[in-house]
């Protein structure tokens, strides 16, 4: 049975990559896609969505959610991104609508209609998510798994303590953290490890499509951001680790945490704390990914982007 998602994004370089696997692979039916601010406005990261299905040919339905943080003031990253959120190919203008629906509606009406089968996978900042459990409290046991992209249990990347989705609404963050719901949290002590090196490259574009080359391109683009700001030698290409932990769970493995956000203090503001040891007392809350199958990463990624022709 195929495994039904909901893909939650902000591309977003790494966010587009998660889609076009998602969109792409047997193992999942991709029912719908939210957007959400976050990496660049909301305005620009839908038309982003809509750019890269346009290219791909994805025919599943866009919706747009929120515009901003639930508290915070609004934080992009431009410095990663590019001024689009897809800065580097030529893209065409999109040829795919947005839906009518907000995302956060949508979200909610299909998790109603389902049996308990969908998987959330938020790859931007929490705030839609946020908002589906806002408004209705109960959904959070209607949800089969959360697989989130965000947070680590060590160092952060916008501030030394936090991760940018986290970071950019931990209010969110702190309300799908308590919601309830199944959640494995896929933050940058993994993502890390999934890093675009010159053979992944020259892999790409040895696929000789259209889909490859556009991959290659972001990961060039994305990869001279995280040269200029982080010094790396090759860029972490984080959000694609979620689909492909759905299409093969043996992909990382994972360790049970209670993880907390921190919404209080002023240097540790979007923190995901992760209590591996129980010394809080709580029980956990989450799975935290911890050591990825680099090749095996690649290879799922690899598979479903030739599936593009
Ligand atoms: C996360 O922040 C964004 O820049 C990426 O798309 C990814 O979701 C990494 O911290
Ligand atoms: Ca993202």
């Amino acid at each position: 049975m195929k495994r039904k998602i909901i893909l939650d994004i902000d591309p977003g370089h790494d966010d587009a990559v998660a889609l076009l696997i998602a969109a792409a692979s047997p193992e999942l039916e991709l029912v719908g896609i939210t957007t959400v601010a976050g990496n660049q406005t909301l305005e620009k990261t839908t038309l982003n969505a809509r750019r890269v299905a346009t290219v791909a040919g994805i025919k599943v339905p866009i919706y747009a959610g929120l515009a901003r943080p639930l508290v915070r003031d609004q934080v992009i990253a431009p410095n990663i991104h590019g001024e689009s959120g897809l800065d580097g190919p030529d893209l065409p203008a999109p040829e795919v609508p947005v839906e009518k629906e907000h995302a956060v509606d949508f979200i909610i009406r299909t998790l109603d209609e389902s049996d308990g089968d969908i998987t959330l996978v938020p790859t931007g900042p929490l705030t839609n998510i946020a908002a589906v459990f806002i408004r209705r409290p109960d959904l959070a046991r209607r949800v089969k798994e959360i697989v989130l992209m965000g947070g680590a249990y060590g160092l952060g990347n916008v501030t030394p303590a936090a991760e940018f989705n986290i970071y950019a609404d931990p209010e969110a963050a702190h309300v799908v953290f308590t919601a309830g719901a199944p959640i494995t949290m896929v933050g940058l002590d993994l993502t890390h490890q999934a890093t675009a090196t010159p053979d992944v490259l020259e892999r790409l574009r040895g696929l000789r499509t259209r889909v490859g080359d556009l991959v290659a391109e972001l990961l060039t683009f994305f990869g001279s951001t995280y040269h200029k700001v982080y010094g790396m030698e090759a860029p972490p290409v984080h959000d694609p680790c979620t689909v492909a932990k759905l299409i093969d769970p043996d992909v990382f493995t994972t360790r049970p945490a209670y993880v907390a956000v921190d919404t209080k203090s002023d240097l540790n503001y979007g923190r995901t704390v992760c209590d591996f040891y129980g010394l809080t007392g709580h029980a956990p809350n989450a799975q935290v990914a911890m050591k990825l199958d680099r090749d095996r990463f690649w290879d799922i990624v690899l598979t479903a982007l030739a599936r593009y022709r």
